[in-house]
């Protein structure tokens, strides 16, 4: 039977639930090789899937592993992957100080993109919570990010970690069959999806992104699901800072309102929109609470009563950088989120293999952001970690002209 679904793959047919079923299962169950599974993910790639191929495979992925349940009404939120995105921790900590209670179940870091469980081992975050844990202090403190437990959509974690060793990862039927079953097996009523586009994200256009959102919504339809897409930018990196402990440091600043970077408008505007479909208030005034909760400290109080509630420790301290300086004066046109993300990676704050340790305080500190102006000789970034890496790297990630920018929104578009 094998054999008959690799070529009906092959040959760009539609296949059964039943064979997907058997195919996938008979993956999670290693009758079915990496080799073999990597075929049929190339064909994926190159030769898409219909409409109900990907629904059945959602329901085969969440069938794979547990499905959770709250009694009360739930909201959570996902982004395909950046760099310094660290959205999760200030839309969280600003939600949860408007009364609404949220469980997010959150992952590592892989390739170029950081991940939230590792942010918060970095302070010393517990993130290996139970069941009956995540109730309690939903309960006691409206927030929790927690590591996701190993038996929600098993399938997923096994097809994505092939995915990402294989140049797999960027069809879009898989993208939205990974994200769309995680998120059903975790037990959100209500899901925001951050679909990340352009040079430093798997979805590199616009049009594409929108395919790839119409078809997220599609699935949680199925399925009763709200499902709200924002499509945002991610060419530059989100923010000033790029690591673990170095983003917890940037998490601290957007609370405290000292700045006011993409980084800050994204989750103002992400949180306004999630606190609108929780409540079902208009999205002026969810935007006027939200403003209300940053200026009023309510947000960045929520996030240290979250920090020592999970056993996690404030006490960021960072070794001497290594500064890179502009060779030239103008305005920054653009940085390269991609190339900062893996030269991160390589200063010891990711992982190229999923066993990897991490060196948390390692990263990135930008010290001039796009449309900032920059003087021959004055500091562009600065470069934590005890791993050496090409310095030249950082320097040519920042491209540099005469007038200033254009500066764009972060955020595209938001589909509902
Ligand atoms: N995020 C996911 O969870 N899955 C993907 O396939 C891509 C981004």
């Amino acid at each position: 039977m094998k054999e008959q679904i690799i070529e009906k793959f092959n040959l760009g047919k539609t296949l059964t639930y039943d064979e997907l079923s058997y195919f996938f299962n008979g993956y999670l169950s290693n009758d079915i090789t990496d080799e073999e599974m990597t075929i049929v993910l190339k064909d994926i790639c190159a030769n898409g899937l219909s409409e109900q191929e990907i629904f059945d495979l959602v329901d085969i992925f969440i069938k794979s592993g547990d499905t959770l349940h709250f009694d009360f009404p739930t909201i959570d939120k996902h982004s395909t992957g950046g760099v310094g995105d660290k959205t999760t921790l200030v839309v969280l900590s600003i939600l949860a100080s408007c009364g609404v209670k949220i469980v997010k179940m959150s992952g590592r870091a892989l390739g170029y993109t950081g991940g939230t469980i590792d942010k918060l081992e970095s302070i010393g975050v517990n993130v290996n919570l139970t069941y009956e844990e995540v109730l309690k202090q939903v309960n006691d403190i409206g927030m929790v990010i927690t590591s996701q437990t190993k038996n929600l959509c098993p399938m997923d974690k096994k097809v994505y970690a092939l995915r990402d060793v294989t140049g797999t990862t960027n069809s879009l039927a898989l993208i939205a069959i990974s994200v769309m079953s995680k998120k059903i097996a975790g037990g959100a009523d209500n899901i925001l999806i951050d679909v990340k586009v352009g040079r430093g994200a798997l979805v590199r256009t616009a049009k594409e992104a929108k395919k790839l959102a119409d078809l997220m919504i599609s699935i949680g339809k199925k399925y009763n699901k709200k499902v709200v897409c924002m499509l945002t930018r991610m060419d530059n990196p989100l923010g000033n800072n790029i690591g673990n402990s170095i983003e917890i440091l940037e998490v601290l600043d957007v609370l405290k309102d000292k700045v006011r970077n993409n980084l800050y408008y994204l989750s103002y505007e992400m949180a306004s929109v999630m606190l609108s479909i929780y409540t079902g208030m208009k999205i002026r005034d969810a935007r006027n609470v939200v403003i209300e909760a940053i200026e009023s400290g309510k947000a960045y109080d929520k996030f240290i009563e979250f920090v020592n509630y999970q056993g996690g420790k404030l006490e960021i301290r960072l070794e001497r950088p290594i500064e890179i300086y502009a060779k030239e004066s103008g305005f920054i046109k653009s940085i390269d989120a991609k190339e900062l993300g893996s030269l991160s990676m390589e200063l010891g704050a990711g992982r190229s293999l999923a066993n990897k340790n991490i060196d948390y305080n390692a990263g990135i500190i930008l010290e001039k952001n796009v449309c900032d102006f920059v003087s021959r000789g004055e500091t562009l970034c600065m470069l934590y970690g005890k791993n050496s890496v090409d310095i030249n790297r950082a320097f040519k990630s920042f491209k540099i002209q005469k007038n200033r920018p254009y500066m764009k929104s972060i955020v595209i578009k938001t589909i509902k």
